[in-house]
């Protein structure tokens, strides 16, 4: 069976895009497949963090995994920091990559952009993630459109190890689906909706109350024209709420085009709102329900343990291989 891994930071709120583009298909996977999500809470580290504040958003976000449908006797669910093997890979790995190839990751681009000092690990930081991925002989990972790079690099690291060592990882496909791996910010439609934006308004959180979400999304900015159409070059806020239409209520956007022939950005924001309040708010409630009556630890000790035995004798080959045991 194909084993499946990937991973969410335990930065901030989870917003509507990590649960359209990534979290979603998690769900689904883990009914096809061997399937590994982790709590990447060392990658948290790679920007600046209240200890108190992480430990706190390592224990939502576990809830909001099972919240939304990880069932822990099918995945194994963890957090990075229990499984020391993350570490231990990543240094190996490191010696196996290249500055040229780490400077050219637009993420992190992006987040050392305007800053004075930037701390050597977010630059490292796709090699962690390289060594997330190849610790459980990962066929396939979920993620967003942002990630996509990220997958790619750890495919090159893989190939060059094991051109140099033997077969010694197995090399990692992306999966990245064709409505919603880029959900957009809510008030600036050119840009991806990030649970790091500063403002709000321009992201749905999983924990926000109806009341919210119809708020945000009324709000939301739209295009010059009336017509409700998918063109995402043209019409990129109509065309956002409309993936994000699509993807809530299983309305395929041929249909949805049909059902707003005519019809003004209004009723398109409402439906948008009421489907969306449908499938989070069931969630935001679970949440809360599991964070008071549930053992989130023993849970996470549990796969920890479980994914530690996968980890183990990965990194145990890898060591073997590079002469280091
Ligand atoms: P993170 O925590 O930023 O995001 C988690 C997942 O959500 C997806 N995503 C989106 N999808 C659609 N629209 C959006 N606006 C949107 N924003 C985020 C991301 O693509 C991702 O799939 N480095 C990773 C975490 C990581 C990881 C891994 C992922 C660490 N190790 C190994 C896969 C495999 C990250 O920061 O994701």
């Amino acid at each position: 069976m194909a084993r499946v891994f990937s991973g969410i930071q335990p930065s901030g709120v989870i917003t509507l895009g990590n649960y359209l583009g990534a979290l979603q298909h998690f769900v689904a996977r883990q009914y096809e497949h061997e399937a590994f999500y982790c709590i990447v809470d060392l990658h948290a580290l790679t920007l600046p963090k209240d200890p108190a504040v992480l430990r706190e958003q390592v224990k939502i976000l576990a809830a909001v995994y099972l919240a939304a449908g990880i069932d822990p006797q099918r995945a194994t669910l963890f957090v990075q920091s229990q499984v020391p093997e993350h570490s231990e890979l990543a240094w190996l790995l490191q010696c196996m990559s290249y500055l040229g190839e780490l400077s050219r990751m637009v993420q992190f681009k992006e987040k050392a952009e305007g800053k004075d000092s930037v701390a050597v690990g977010l630059y490292t930081y796709p090699v962690l993630q390289a060594a997330d991925i190849l610790l459980y002989d990962t066929s396939l990972v979920p993620v967003g459109e942002d990630q996509r790079q990220h997958i790619e690099l750890c495919r090159d690291i893989a190939l060059r190890f094991n051109q140099r060592f033997g077969d010694v990882f197995v090399v990692p496909e992306h999966q990245v689906a064709k409505l919603g791996a880029r959900i957009m910010s809510l008030d600036e439609p050119t840009k991806k909706m990030s649970k790091s934006n500063p403002v709000p308004a321009s992201y749905i959180s999983l924990l926000d109350t109806p009341e919210q979400i119809q708020k945000k999304i009324m709000r939301a900015v739209t295009d010059v024209g009336s017509e409700i159409k998918y063109d995402p070059e043209h019409k990129p806020g109509v065309s956002n709420l409309l993936v994000i239409n699509s993807l809530s209520s299983g309305r395929s956007m041929a249909v949805l085009e049909e059902i707003f022939a005519g019809r003004g950005y209004g009723d398109l924001k409402k439906d948008t709102a009421s489907v969306v309040i449908a499938v989070l708010e069931p969630i935001r409630r679970e949440v809360y329900n599991i964070l008071q009556s549930t053992d989130l630890d023993a849970v996470l000790a549990e796969g920890a343990a479980k994914a530690r035995a996968v980890a183990s004798v990965t990194l145990r080959r890898v060591q073997e291989a590079m002469g280091v045991r």
